[in-house]
């Protein structure tokens, strides 16, 4: 029995907002080894796919329900021609990816490449479109390719290049990173551009487009100002819809500095308590924006998308350094698990948000081995599948009794404990997260609310805070079902030093009213 004990409190009859799916929403750039050699193998490779994409990457993936998938970058973004990755492939013009790696790219994965592997993960596309280098024109000229019916100068290229129908495509990023690789530009000339790119970013015929201004970097809070007095402006005027319906913002969780991060999978202790304060600012952070969003947009109709977040770690020994290929550990796992619990807290307005990158790249849910082509599903991975059961939930209020759960940090308090839960269909989900180093901690789960008919829990653990799965041993770490206990309080589950669980609760006749997540909500009463 631990030492360490505490109460986890749950309001189930409580609604709270709509945990929108899109918070589980994953990314791929033209980076390293993500789409070439990770998504993206080609039709006449040995290894088995479906018009050149990876089948066991795409299989592996399916168990994540990935709601959407961010495409093509990053600063990609912000140097990728659309037109160069569309036609026969053999005559696709070649291009220098300079911000990664310095390699050409040969355009073989383009817009009706990325849809295909959209379909067969089933997740929603979103796509980011070029500011930094690119025109109004291509931009708009994107979009109508994609979406346009009938005829029109784009749709019959489309239909040229084999795709009749046009796509369904709601998520439309305008630009990356303006601020740095997307063209270091100040708050006010990208707040001008974005308004300008995102009014010729077209609805066509019942496709509508929620068109997401590129945010801040971390703590910038005076670049969400300026583009939320951007629309704020347009609401006051004539206009019949706003020219963008969510910002952006990037923030990742880095235990070093920015030149020297630490490796992935050596790290002593306080190393790795840099790397949880870190994870856990995700929270101040966000709180921040949206504090300033609160006073343009009380009723809280512009959405927040968080599209690149997770760890950056010193690539792994003797990989090119431009390719972000990192080692993913029972930390990143916690880190992992630490946003989420987040997510779920600030979902009235936070809509979407992006780990990066999905294989191979940074915190990665899939590594590929580059000589056998094995694949591994990472510990982070794992945190995905588990917690894939809060994805369109409504989140109920839950507390965390535990005073004596607390590190401390150089100068920060640092509670050890998190957690968070939702309601859906009858079921109560309860994720909690235990970050300390050296201690377990029996959890009481002390439901409110409803009648409690049975309850599971599936366990994520390790000996070690720096296991990791490897072709070798793919399932060093992989969740097993956790054995419960019954104590005066409620339910109880032992959580072993640096772990994460997740309880999933039978409440048969407990339902809560849906609410629209924020994406659902039109930005404007006028708006269609
Ligand atoms: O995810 C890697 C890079 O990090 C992205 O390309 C860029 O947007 C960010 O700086």
């Amino acid at each position: 029995m631990p030492d360490l004990t505490a109460t986890v409190v749950v309001d189930a009859d409580i609604p709270g907002p709509a945990i929108s799916r899109h918070l589980y929403g994953q990314f791929a750039e033209h980076l390293g080894r993500c789409v070439y050699g990770g998504f993206w193998v080609g039709e006449d490779s040995p290894i088995p796919n479906v018009g050149g994409i990876r089948s066991d990457v795409v299989e592996a993936l399916r168990e994540l329900d990935i709601p959407n998938l961010r495409w093509p970058g990053g600063c990609f973004a912000d140097e990728y021609h659309w037109r160069d990755g569309i036609g026969p492939r053999s005559e696709r013009p070649r291009m220098v990816n300079t911000h990664w790696g310095d390699v050409v790219e040969d355009n073989a994965f383009g817009t009706h490449e990325f849809m295909a592997l959209c379909e067969l993960l089933g997740a929603e596309p979103y796509i980011s479109g070029n500011v930094g280098s690119g025109t109004v024109r291509e931009m708009a000229d994107w979009v109508e390719y994609l979406t346009r019916p009938g005829t029109a100068p784009m749709a019959d290229l489309r239909r040229a290049n084999g795709r009749d129908e046009p796509w369904r495509l709601r998520f439309w990023g305008l630009g990356n990173e303006p601020w740095g690789c997307g063209g270091r530009m100040s708050a006010q000339a990208y707040a001008d551009l974005a308004r300008q790119y995102g009014t010729y970013s077209r609805d066509h015929g019942d496709n509508v487009l929620y068109r997401i201004a590129a945010g801040a970097s971390d703590w910038d809070v005076e670049w969400t100002e300026a583009l939320m007095k951007a629309v704020a402006d347009l609401d006051r005027g004539p206009f019949p819809a706003l020219p963008f319906q969510a910002v952006s913002v990037h923030y990742y969780t880095i235990g070093g500095t920015w030149t020297a991060k630490g490796s992935a999978t050596e790290f002593g202790a306080d190393d790795y308590w840099r790397t949880i304060v870190a994870a856990r600012d995700v929270e101040p952070l966000l709180r921040r924006h949206i504090a300033v969003m609160d006073r343009y947009d009380p009723q809280r109709r512009v959405g927040l998308v968080l599209d690149e977040w997770g760890t950056w770690w010193d690539v792994e020994p003797g990989t090119n350094p431009g390719f972000l290929y990192q080692q993913n550990t029972m930390r990143d796992a916690m880190v992992a698990a630490l946003h989420l619990d987040v997510f779920h807290r600030l979902a009235d307005r936070l809509v979407m948000a992006n780990i990066a990158q999905t294989v191979n790249v940074l915190q990665a849910m899939i590594l590929t081995d580059e000589e056998t082509g094995a694949l591994v599903r990472t510990p982070t991975y794992h945190v995905f599948e588990m917690n894939k059961v809060h994805q369109d939930a409504t989140a109920v209020p839950t507390y965390v009794k535990a005073p004596d759960l607390v590190r401390e940090v150089g100068d920060r308090q640092v509670p050890t404990l998190s957690a968070s839960a939702s309601v859906r269909d009858g079921r109560c989900h309860v994720s909690l997260t235990n970050t300390d180093l050296e201690q377990a901690v029996e959890v009481t789960l002390d439901l409110r609310g409803a009648d409690v008919s049975a309850v599971r829990g599936r366990l994520l653990s390790a000996p070690g805070v720096a296991a990791a799965n490897t072709p070798a041993e793919p399932d060093a770490v992989a969740p097993r079902e956790v054995a419960l206990g019954a104590g005066p309080g409620g339910v109880t589950v032992v959580l072993p030093p640096h772990s994460f669980a997740v309880l999933e609760v039978d409440v048969p006749g407990l339902t809560l009213p849906s609410v629209p997540a924020v994406e659902e909500r039109r930005p404007c009463p006028t708006c269609p």
